[in-house]
């Protein structure tokens, strides 16, 4: 306690040469944790300001952000559980097969040697909701959060909560479909969060169609609010650093707006989100299990970077060519410009400049419906990893994002400069 006390006060002498040197004002961080962990008993969680963007993330932060982006629900049993009952529909209808076939993922590395054989030998009942439970009992499937306690004598699951993990995490596979190593950051585009959710015994026929209609790796993170029904593609949460518009419309400056907007208002955690431009404006428990975990949960994800495309997946050569044809015939680098080929930070785009506009199936304009009715220019680090594309998912392959771009905007490409533009955007 002396210790941070006096370690206190060298920080605060320092505090004007730190400005602009990332290594001391990363110190300056921890040193502001030990005072607050030391003198008021609270986690290092608390400390604002700690993460950001600096070119060098603080660890300690990150490997805490970690853990909450996989596990924390932030209380949002309250939702999935009390409200949803999700629960009970998991322990007595949902066996691990079909968990698979919605899309929801295991984490091979929370399995003991047991399981992992029981699964290869087939003595493990894959058919059964008690295996699940099991696996939720393990803490083995990403996303969901589930208590499970011994109810007469069995295995019982009590309450479940989801977490980030549940839609910007998937598996590499290594151990069977669905089943492997997590990998943070990557949107899950297998998971049916719609058809999850549509399980619930508390909703009625017209919500549960609605939820029924967006299929996988769709989301719509404004239907609750708004009654609007326009799915949004399940996007990257990697390859954000620098990037300080957030959401395909730019709605925050840093991506606590958008973690404090879905923790809130769409997995249901406790604490408030209010937001002017759209009056939206929730506050759920009368606790606040949020606030003090944004700093922790950016730095984390500041720190996923886009995934390199696999080696091979791309033809070099003709990469190279459509490099020049980005930037010059196509016209592409004018908005995707910059290291993360973005403009975003400097401006907006309108709905009628946009190509993915206007919405399939006459489903009101995205833009429309957010806080600043305009769109970002969308980052392309990765792009290899995530089809399909635009927010609304109308191009389904790269090819279909560069002849939309053709015609819509009259580019007038051969079909050598398509394929050569296409064989670059693999390569990003
Ligand atoms: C049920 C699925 C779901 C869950 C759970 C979820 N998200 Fe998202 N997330 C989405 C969708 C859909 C969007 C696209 C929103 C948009 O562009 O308007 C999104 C957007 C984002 C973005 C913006 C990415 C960008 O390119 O700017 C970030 C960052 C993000 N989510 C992080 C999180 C974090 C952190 C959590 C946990 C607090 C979380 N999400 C929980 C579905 C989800
Ligand atoms: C006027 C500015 C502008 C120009 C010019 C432009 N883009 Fe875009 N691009 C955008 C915006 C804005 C989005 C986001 C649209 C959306 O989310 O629906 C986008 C989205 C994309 C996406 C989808 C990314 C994803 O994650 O789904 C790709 C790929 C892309 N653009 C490639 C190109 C290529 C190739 C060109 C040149 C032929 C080009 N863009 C020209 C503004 C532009």
């Amino acid at each position: 306690m002396q210790q941070a006390i006096s370690f206190g006060t060298a920080a605060l002498d320092s505090k004007s040469l730190a400005i602009g040197d990332p290594s001391i004002s990363r110190r300056r961080c921890r040193i502001r944790k030990l005072i607050v962990s030391g003198a008021l008993g609270v986690t290092a969680m608390l400390v604002a300001g700690c993460g950001g963007d600096s070119d060098e993330p603080d660890p300690e932060l990150v490997a805490q952000g970690k853990q909450i982006f996989r596990f924390d629900t932030f209380g949002d049993e309250t939702q999935w559980t009390d409200t949803l009952r999700l629960h009970e529909v998991i322990r007595t209808a949902v066996d691990p097969t079909t968990a698979l076939s919605v899309g929801l993922k295991v984490d091979s590395e929370a399995l003991p040697p047991a399981v992992v054989q029981g699964i290869q030998n087939g003595s493990i009942n894959l058919k059964s909701p008690d295996t699940t439970v099991a696996l939720l009992k393990l803490n083995a499937v990403v996303g969901l959060q589930g208590k499970v306690e011994v109810v007469n004598g069995k295995d019982t699951l009590t309450r479940v909560g989801v977490t980030c993990a549940l839609c910007h995490s998937t598996v590499d596979n290594s151990f069977a479909p669905g089943i492997g190593k997590r990998l943070d950051g990557w949107p899950n585009r297998d998971l049916d969060p719609g058809a999850i959710i549509a399980l619930s015994p508390a909703l009625d026929a017209v919500k549960k169609a609605v939820y029924n209609s967006w299929g996988k790796g769709k989301y719509d993170p404004r239907f609750n609010l708004d009654g609007q029904n326009g799915p949004q593609v399940i996007p990257p949460a990697y390859g954000l650093k620098g990037i300080h518009r957030i959401t395909s419309t730019g709605d925050g400056t840093e991506i606590a707006y958008w973690n404090r907007y879905v923790g809130v208002t769409q997995m249901g955690g406790h604490g408030t989100f209010f937001e002017p431009r759209t009056g939206v404006n929730v506050t759920n428990g009368t606790d606040d299990l949020i606030s003090s975990k944004l700093p922790a949960l950016q730095a984390y994800q500041l720190s996923l970077a886009a995934p390199p495309p696999p080696a091979g997946s791309f033809d070099a050569s003709a990469a190279l060519r459509g490099s020049a044809v980005f930037k010059g015939a196509a016209r592409c680098a004018s908005c995707h410009s910059g290291l993360e080929f973005t403009d975003a930070n400097v401006r907006l785009h309108l709905p009628s400049e946009v190509v993915s506009e206007p919405e399939p199936l006459g489903v009101p304009s995205y833009a429309s419906r957010s806080a600043t009715k305009m769109y970002r220019t969308a980052p392309l680090r990765g792009l290899w990893q995530h089809p399909p594309y635009f927010h609304n998912g109308t191009a389904a392959t790269l090819e279909d994002v560069v002849q939309t771009y053709n015609t819509r905007q009259s580019l007038g490409l051969t079909a050598a400069e398509i394929a050569d533009l296409v064989q670059y955007l693999k390569s990003l």
